[in-house]
């Protein structure tokens, strides 16, 4: 997944577009570039690397045109390289093109490039090369980039600059694409918050949409040319709320956001969820899906479901395919996803086109929005930093709700969100704060932990181990208590520290598991509302209700946290991954 920017107008586009593209950056960080249309003569800096380095190293804010397009890289084809960073020029020098997505079926065309002077390695090459054909065969832009398109295979949405022309093009084909109208000039983007701060007058475009985009006039056209009507709309997100403001992460500014959200959400009235439970009635097998993170929400609502006697199947969107056989279109999907662009999850869609779909989304503009049959918003706000927190927490009580309602327990679970308040309210103190940080500091160095926990604890010690992972680096391994005399037991040495979740429905036996690993010298971070002289570090999480997940998951969020700041990592952007995955 990348991220792609434009602008075209009467100001200089460069400060625009490179505080737009640091926006951006959360959509991936392996190499940064831009083109811009420098009276007639095309100009691209690009290199591999953090976005700011690279500006200092080209100065690019020296730079100034009315016309320009930036791009921010995950890379999927062609490796990190400085030749593979976009923007990626034709053979003349002419056009460039900036690309998110990918080419499916590139090395088949690229075989009809032959005599073409191919720089690259990537899939996006291809495309500057198609369009350059379709411009020497005396097409003008807009016509040329539109044909060069249609043969196009998979989800790809990109924005040409041509020298030759005033207007940029770009076409959305999968991949998120939105324009922006400011007083001065038009901006065409990924998502909105990198243009918020000059506009919230935008328009989201739709797949098969190519549009013209000049200083102050755009056109918005199908393939073959006929106009395609659309609405501008006013986005409804603050400046604010799209910067980090007095933290110094984006991460740890969405990890202390989660008290006021789940105030909101108490102060709900939970139509959306009411009218999804509806949709559930009298249906076949209840799966609910999601990846990643979203995926351990599914899989604590599943439970939930379960609570109740309903029972519901939690299924990585990855494994849904081998599920083709089974389902039937009575069953109904209930599918979480922070961006609602996930290809594991949009790759589903096809499978289960005639099945009843509810999405627990954060995105509301995102592809998955648009294909579900009733979609209870997040309500998150924007969430950049790669490791999804505040959305776990609510997408794991909307879940809850929704499982809650359906069983007619909807008073139920209004008290409930009412005992988490008490949680939320004794998670945040000095106190836990402070045994986290001395938990950060034993752990940091370690090369792995594992995360023992059953049940509801399980799940979140899998959640925490994918925090610990995907932003300190440290292999962390979640354990079911209940299986690791069946052989993880065997990783137990007086070197090894494991952390706990010890609820109190399942104290006695937990601490049996507890005893088990310190009888063979391993040390144990007891995670629990209250302390035992087994645990060798403890942090105390309070227990009131069935939300008590949330507070030991946010625990795991602030720990991770440390962690990575104590190692002196960039938690916001960490090494490989982006926030979105747009590619299987
Ligand atoms: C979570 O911290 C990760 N960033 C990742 O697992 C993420 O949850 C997953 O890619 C799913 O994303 P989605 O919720 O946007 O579909």
């Amino acid at each position: 997944m990348c991220g792609i920017i434009g602008y075209n107008g009467k100001d200089n586009a460069i400060p625009y577009l490179l505080d737009g593209i640091k926006n951006l950056e959360y959509r991936g960080y392996d190499s940064f570039g831009c083109a811009i249309d420098s009276n007639g003569e095309l100009v691209i800096k690009k290199d591999v690397g953090r976005i700011d380095n690279i500006i200092n190293k080209y100065k690019l804010q020296d730079l100034s045109a009315n016309k320009a397009i930036m791009h921010t890289r995950w890379a999927t084809t062609g490796g990190i390289e400085q030749k593979n960073a976009h923007p990626i020029a034709d053979c003349y020098n002419r056009i460039a093109v900036a690309h998110n997505g990918i080419i499916e079926n590139w090395k088949e065309l690229k075989e009809g490039l032959s005599e073409h002077n191919i720089k690259s390695d990537t899939d996006t090459e291809v495309l500057a090369h198609l369009i350059e054909n379709e411009l020497k065969a005396g097409k003008d832009l807009k016509s040329a980039v539109a044909d060069a398109s249609r043969p196009i295979k998979g989800m790809s949405s990109f924005i040409v600059l041509d020298t030759k022309n005033d207007d940029l093009v770009a076409v959305k084909k999968g991949s998120p694409l939105v324009m922006g109208l400011s007083k001065n000039g038009n901006f065409v983007s990924s998502d909105v918050p990198s243009f918020i701060k000059y506009t919230n007058k935008v328009i989201y475009l739709s797949d098969g949409d190519v549009v013209s985009i000049g200083k102050d006039s755009y056109s918005i056209e199908n393939l073959n040319g006929e106009k395609r009507p659309h609405v501008v709309t006013t986005a409804n997100m603050s400046v604010k709320s799209v910067e980090k403001g007095d933290y110094k992460h984006f991460m740890l500014k969405e990890i202390m956001e989660q008290p006021s959200l789940i105030k909101k959400i108490k102060d709900s009235g939970f139509e959306e969820v009411e009218k999804a439970a509806s949709l559930i009635q009298k249906q076949g097998t209840i799966y609910i899906t999601g990846a990643g993170t979203s995926f351990h929400a599914a899989r604590l609502g599943a439970r939930v479901f379960r609570e109740y006697g309903i029972n519901a199947i939690p299924v990585q969107g990855q494994d849904i395919p081998s599920y083709k056989k089974v389902i039937s279109d009575r069953d109904v999907f209930i599918i979480i996803s922070q961006s609602g662009e996930t290809a594991d999850i949009i790759n589903i869609l096809p499978i289960i086109k005639n099945n009843k779909k509810i999405g627990i989304i954060n995105n509301q503009e995102s592809a998955l929005s648009r294909e579900v049959d009733a979609l209870i918003p997040m309500g998150a706000g924007t969430e950049k930093s790669v490791a999804a927190t505040k959305t776990f927490t609510l997408s794991a009580i909307y879940i809850t709700m929704l499982a809650m309602i359906y069983a007619g327990k909807k008073e139920e679970a209004i008290r409930e969100l009412k005992l988490l308040d008490i949680d939320m309210y004794n998670v945040f103190v000095p106190s836990v704060i402070s045994a986290i940080n001395n938990v950060a500091e034993k752990i940091k160095d370690l090369e792995s932990v594992l995360l023992f926990g059953r049940d509801y604890d399980y799940i979140i010690a899998l959640e925490g181990a994918l925090k610990l992972k995907e932003i300190t680096y440290i292999h962390a391994e979640a354990v079911d208590s209940s299986t690791f005399k069946h052989g993880p037991l065997a990783l137990i040495s007086d070197s090894t520290y494991s952390i706990s979740f010890v609820s109190k429905a399942l104290r006695q036996v937990m601490l049996s598991n507890v005893q088990e690993v310190k009888t063979r010298k391993g040390k144990i971070i007891g995670i629990s509302d209250s302390n035992s002289d087994l645990f060798d570090l403890f942090i105390k999480v309070p227990e009131e209700g069935l939300f008590s997940f949330i507070p030991k998951a946010i625990v795991m969020q602030l720990l991770s946290y440390k962690v990575a700041a104590l190692k002196g990592l960039d938690m916001d952007h960490p090494r490989n991954l982006a926030k979105v995955v747009t590619v299987l």
